[in-house]
C-alpha cells in the first residue's frame, strides 16, 4: 500500500519507504560494528515490529536468529497503561545471549520497560533496544534505547507496521492520520 493508496485518509508523510530504508541500513551498520564476533539473537515484538525486523536483519552483514514474543497491553485507545500481559513468550532462552530487541516505536515506554525487566530476569549476556522511531514522552521514563531511528513529535503515526485499529500496517512509509479517520 503506498501514500497514494490511502488518499485522503493519509494527512502527511514524515518518512518514505526509501528514507525509512536508508536509516535501517545506518542503524545495522551501528549494529553490525558493536556486535562483531558476538552471537546476535534478535528480539521482535509482535505485530509492529515485523516490518522493522524483515528490514534491519537482512541489512546485517552477518547471520542473525530472530524470536519473538507477543504481549497485551491494557490501555485505553491509544495509550498503553503499562500494565503488560505475555500472549506469546520468546521459544528460546535467552540466557547467555546477547539480545536486541528490535521495536517499531517508544512512545510512554512503558510497555518497553516492562518487557526489558522481564528480559533481565533471565540472565542475558547483553540487553539493548532498537526502535524505529521514538516520541518526547519515552524520555519521561528509565528507557535507554541505543539504537534509534528516529526521534518524532508526538503525534499518533501510522504505517511500515505501525496501525490504527489493525489498519495500515502494510502501508509502505510512516505518516499520520487525518483526524476524520479517528471519528
Ligand atoms: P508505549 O508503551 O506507550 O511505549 O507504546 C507501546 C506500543 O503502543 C507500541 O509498540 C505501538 O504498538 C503502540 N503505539 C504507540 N504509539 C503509536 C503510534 O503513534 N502509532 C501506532 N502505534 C503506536
Amino acid at each position: 500500500m503506498d501514500a497514494a493508496d490511502a488518499g485522503a485518509d493519509l494527512a502527511r508523510v514524515l518518512f518514505t519507504e526509501d528514507e525509512i530504508h536508508a536509516r535501517l541500513a545506518e542503524l545495522a551498520a551501528e549494529i553490525a560494528r558493536d556486535y562483531a564476533g558476538k552471537d546476535l539473537l534478535l528480539v521482535g515484538v509482535l505485530k509492529g515490529a515485523v516490518l522493522v525486523m524483515s528490514d534491519l536483519m537482512r541489512a546485517l552483514p552477518f547471520s542473525a536468529p530472530m524470536d519473538w514474543m507477543a504481549v497485551s497491553s491494557y490501555g485505553s485507545g491509544t495509550k498503553s497503561s503499562g500494565v503488560v500481559r505475555i500472549m506469546k513468550d520468546l521459544d528460546t532462552d535467552i540466557g547467555g545471549k546477547h539480545v536486541l530487541v528490535v521495536e517499531d516505536i517508544v512512545d510512554s515506554g512503558l510497555t518497553l520497560s516492562w518487557i526489558m525487566a522481564n528480559l533481565a530476569t533471565r540472565l542475558p549476556a547483553s540487553l539493548q533496544i532498537c526502535a524505529l522511531l521514538r516520541k518526547p514522552d519515552a524520555a519521561k521514563v528509565d528507557i535507554d534505547v541505543k539504537y534509534v531511528g528516529f526521534d518524532i513529535p508526538n503525534e499518533f503515526v501510522v504505517g511500515y507496521g505501525l496501525d490504527y485499529a489493525e489498519r495500515y500496517r502494510n502501508l509502505r512509509c510512516i505518516g499520520t492520520l487525518d483526524p476524520a479517520v479517528y471519528s
